[in-house]
């Protein structure tokens, strides 16, 4: 990469990206600030190095430039260069009104009361300051301590009822714990099966262990057994993989018999489930998850990042028990090694002293109060959502396609949603988008980003198509 050296050699990544590659480079600064990959003060390429890295024209790092500097994320200093905009705001805890806001990412909302950062600070300096700090400030082996495997056991006790700690592996997410349960049920060449649009994450897995997804049809209660039947049949799969509570991206949740249905399918086909929970606490009456129907063949997995928080990432994956936790407890060795220590003892920590269960009901209430703000402003019959779910799914109005859409609210509304494509399996991939409540910084940025989006929504057209003479 041919970036001159008096500026940093940073270089977006956006091979792959949808839509106008200037609306990728900006976004991928965004990313890049948020991540603190960039950081305030920091010069970026030249105009003219940065063209000539990407193979893009000179035109299109303007415009891109241009973008950012409209989002707020960068100063220009003319004559000298452009900058990373000094006290760059963190763009999802500080956005304002003319800022982006981007809900394309799902994560639970920071509760105004208990704040967050407060009860972080709290508890690690307990962890921390208590009788034996060296617990959390070193490696261990195996996948958790018998405390935060009971303490995990007991979190997922309303999803899953009694469940022997000994079966729970404690991964440092949902993603690797997903990573180690599909290595350990397919090899390359072989099939699973899930949701014709389903989380990304699978499809990232899919990619990188070889395995081919097929898509199972679904209806407004979530996969259907029969499709699952002649799927099975068609393609002889390893894998089920389903997410039964709020799907993402569909919102849909698999009511009880649905479950039941399933799991008594996959059980006469000897098919194992992978059941991806991720959602599945955020329900204030939460559903017995399909592991506690057919425990003997289910893979079942709940991370913490959805419904605490992404700064408590860490994950439960319990296996179906015997030789599985073995199998997958080297998987993870091999893969992660372990979750973080401190991460793992402070949610244990949590789970003694009832934060845990403050901190999940605080956000019930600021996804519920979200999701009503949203059917309050938005055409009631556009989109699903579950009252205390932390995403929209919109269907677009016939005038509108979902990439035109999608960029029509980045230019105009300085939004950001997630077309469909992420998601589908099948082509075409309809035209929607998710759209994540949880990530506006506040119910105020959450009630203008949903007024820009009704308006968008009235307004309709294509207008790429618009402006080509
Ligand atoms: C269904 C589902 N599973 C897993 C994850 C990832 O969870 P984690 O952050 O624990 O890897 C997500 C994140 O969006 C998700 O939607």
């Amino acid at each position: 990469m041919d970036v001159s050296h008096a500026e940093r050699a940073w270089v977006p990544r956006i091979e792959g990206e949808q839509g106008p590659i200037y609306l990728a480079i900006a976004d991928a600064i965004g990313a890049a600030v948020a991540r603190v990959e960039l950081r305030p003060g920091e010069r970026l390429p030249t105009h003219r190095a940065l063209a000539k890295a990407l193979g893009v024209d000179l035109t299109t790092v303007t415009r891109a430039y241009a973008e950012a500097r409209r989002r707020g994320l960068l100063d220009a200093r003319v004559g000298r260069g452009t900058f990373i905009r000094s006290m760059a705001p963190s763009p999802s805890l500080q956005a304002t009104s003319d800022e982006f806001v981007d809900l394309g990412m799902n994560l639970p909302p920071l509760p105004e009361e208990p704040r967050l950062q407060d009860l972080l600070q709290q508890g690690l300096s307990r962890l921390l300051g208590g009788q034996e700090p060296r617990r959390v400030l070193s490696y261990r082996t195996g996948a958790g301590t018998a405390d935060e495997r009971a303490a995990g056991a007991l979190w997922l006790r309303p999803v899953l009822g009694e469940v022997d700690p000994g079966r729970l592996l404690v991964c440092p997410g949902a993603q690797p714990a997903l990573f180690a349960a599909l290595s350990a049920l397919a090899e390359p060449g072989d099939t699973v099966l899930a949701d014709e649009l389903t989380y990304p994450g699978l499809r990232a897995v899919a990619e990188q262990l070889g395995l081919r997804l097929a898509g199972v049809a679904a209806d407004d209660e979530g996969m259907l057994p029969e499709a699952v039947e002649a799927a099975y049949g068609e393609n002889r799969p390893k894998a089920l993989y389903c997410i039964p509570t709020i799907q993402n991206p569909t919102t849909v949740t698999m009511p009880r018999e649905r479950r039941q249905a399933l799991a008594a399918t996959a059980q006469r086909l000897g098919l194992h489930i992978v059941e991806d929970d991720a959602y599945g606490l955020l329900p204030s009456r939460p559903l017995p998850a399909i592991a506690s129907f057919a425990p003997e063949i289910t893979y079942y997995i709940s991370t913490l990042s959805k419904v605490l928080s992404p700064a408590l990432r860490m994950a439960y994956l319990v296996a179906p028990g015997g030789a599985g936790v073995e199998r997958l407890g080297a998987m993870l060795r091999a893969s992660v090694l372990m979750a973080s220590p401190l991460l793992t003892g402070l949610f244990a920590e949590w789970m003694r002293d009832g934060t845990a269960g403050t901190v999940l009901s605080a956000i019930r209430k600021e996804s519920a109060a979200r999701q009503r703000l949203a059917r309050e402003l938005l055409p009631r019959a556009s989109f699903s959502a579950h009252p205390e779910g932390l995403h929209l799914w919109l269907r677009l109005p016939p005038r509108w396609n979902r990439l035109d859409f999608t960029s029509h609210l980045r230019r105009q509304g300085g939004l950001g949603v997630v077309p469909s494509d992420a998601f589908s399996l099948v082509a075409p991939a309809p035209d929607s988008v998710r759209v994540s409540l949880g990530a506006a910084a506040n119910r105020d940025d959450l009630r203008r980003a949903m007024t820009s989006l009704a308006i968008g929504l009235d307004r309709g057209g294509s207008p790429h198509f618009a402006a080509v003479v």
